[in-house]
């Protein structure tokens, strides 16, 4: 290395860790009830468990054996209903946790909101594009808090990579990446079927009622994210929680300009609607936003980054890394290559003589999330005291509206092989 060029950016000594917001214990109980406790409604019941402000007072579900298993999860012995119709008509309860399967999330937040409860809701907060709308103006109609349910924006990681675009030490970003990588039968959503479903333990009807009609199908009950009458495939699934941290990190709030995916199905052929693989490029309004999940090679991980003029912000696992960009300036070399000996000579010294300062070597700086942290608490804790307060959530239905529209884009593109438009005067994807 030439005198006085710079090392290469170098690690600052350690990870720096963290602070995380603690459940705020201020203000009254929040009395909630919770529908649909199945794999993440029971999840959800273990984080408000730990929410000392909150208390449950009831949940409802349409299998026997989900509703036993949401009480087992919270751990009280609270009542459990299947027809959620009758929660809502209690008068003390004031929120609602709702992770019924997504295409159900439009039916039951507007009975809530309805019924005048505030809502946390499951993302991807809409099925499609009409049922977020739908939802956003009926909240807005009976003035409810509601929050959708992409916790990450509640991890401490998100506020600071935040924190740090706010701080302009990004630069002007124009390019960001994401993605969510597996390879099991799990993470491509073959879960078991449990051995005691059957009609008699699932209502079956009223599950998928605002679904097309079809005799009972314990496959489509459980593994719902395959099909397109239920789910959004990859792009509802996982894509979601990437553009929510998205949003969260660079304050975009609005629905991409412009999505364009292609991607396949290349092992789970079990008559799913989706493929295994998608991959799509977004413009937010001249940021590229490039994101892919796969189902089929998990050694990406999961990954989300950001790219500006100033530097590099990578989200993986728990830790954040951000880097500065080396932009000191810095004599011309590969151009160089074809000057004679005597020329290169005098433009070097001509250079040092020009640029006689040192420079430091831009650190690199990394923080991690406290051990044990749980951002599905952290989120919760959050709806709960805007419950109590009335003051904003972290993740309202205009933001869940957006980062919705964004996983519809992504699917609408990929099956009529064409870019997806968003049209801000109709509120609709055009081709
Ligand atoms: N935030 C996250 O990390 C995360 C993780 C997993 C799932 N989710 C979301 O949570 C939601 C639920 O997913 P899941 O995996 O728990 O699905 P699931 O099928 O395991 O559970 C959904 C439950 O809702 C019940 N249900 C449906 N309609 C109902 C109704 N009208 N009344 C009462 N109960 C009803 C079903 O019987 C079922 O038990 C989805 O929106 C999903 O996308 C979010």
């Amino acid at each position: 290395m030439a005198a006085g060029a710079v090392a290469p950016s170098a690690f600052a000594d350690k990870p720096k860790t963290l602070a995380a917001d603690m459940p705020d214990t201020s203000g009254r109980k929040i009395r909630f009830v919770s529908i649909g406790t199945g794999i993440r409604g029971c999840d959800l019941l273990r984080a408000a468990a730990k929410v000392p402000n909150g208390e449950c007072v009831g949940t409802a579900d349409l299998y026997t054996m989900h509703q036993k298993a949401g009480v087992e999860a919270y751990g009280k012995d609270i009542p459990t209903v299947r027809d959620y119709r009758s929660l809502l008509d209690l008068k003390d309860v004031d929120a609602v946790i709702v992770a019924t399967a997504d295409f159900q999330h439009r039916r039951v937040v507007l009975d809530c909101v309805e019924a005048g409860k505030d809502v946390y809701c499951e993302k991807p907060m809409s099925h499609n594009v009409a049922d977020g709308h739908a939802m956003v103006d009926a909240i807005q109609k009976h003035k409810r808090i509601f929050q959708a349910g992409s916790q990450r924006v509640s991890n401490p990681i998100f506020k600071k990579a935040a924190e740090i675009v706010k701080e302009g030490r990004l630069g002007q970003i124009n390019l960001i990446e994401g993605y969510t990588d597996r390879n099991s039968d799990s993470g491509a959503w073959v879960y078991p079927i449990a051995p005691d479903a059957s009609p008699e333990t699932i209502d079956w009807k009223t599950w998928l009622r605002d679904a097309p009609d079809r005799p009972f199908d314990e496959a489509r009950f459980f593994r719902w994210r395959c099909f397109a009458d239920y789910g959004e495939g990859l792009a509802g699934d996982l894509y979601v929680h990437l553009l929510s941290g998205i949003q969260c990190a660079t304050g975009i709030n609005a629905a991409p300009n412009r999505a364009f995916s292609m991607g396949s199905l290349t092992h789970f052929k079990d008559g799913r609607d989706f493929p295994d693989l998608i991959a799509t490029l977004y413009d937010y309004n001249g940021v590229t936003v490039n994101l892919h999940c796969n189902q089929n090679n998990d050694a990406p991980g999961e990954m989300t980054a950001l790219y500006g003029k100033e530097g590099s912000l990578i989200i993986k696992g728990n830790t954040l890394t951000f880097t500065p960009q080396d932009t000191h300036p810095q004599p011309e070399w590969y151009s160089l290559n074809g000057w004679t000996a005597d020329l290169k000579k005098k433009y070097y010294d001509e250079w040092w003589a020009a640029h006689p300062q040192k420079y430091d070597a831009p650190l690199t700086e990394t923080y991690t999330i406290p051990q044990g942290f749980d951002d599905s608490v952290a989120h919760i804790a959050n709806f709960f005291r805007a419950v109590e307060t009335r003051e904003h959530v972290l993740e309202d239905e205009i933001f869940g509206n957006n980062t919705a529209i964004a996983c519809h884009m992504a699917n609408h593109s990929y099956f009529n092989h064409a870019a997806a438009v968003w049209d801000p005067a109709s509120k609709t994807i055009k081709s």
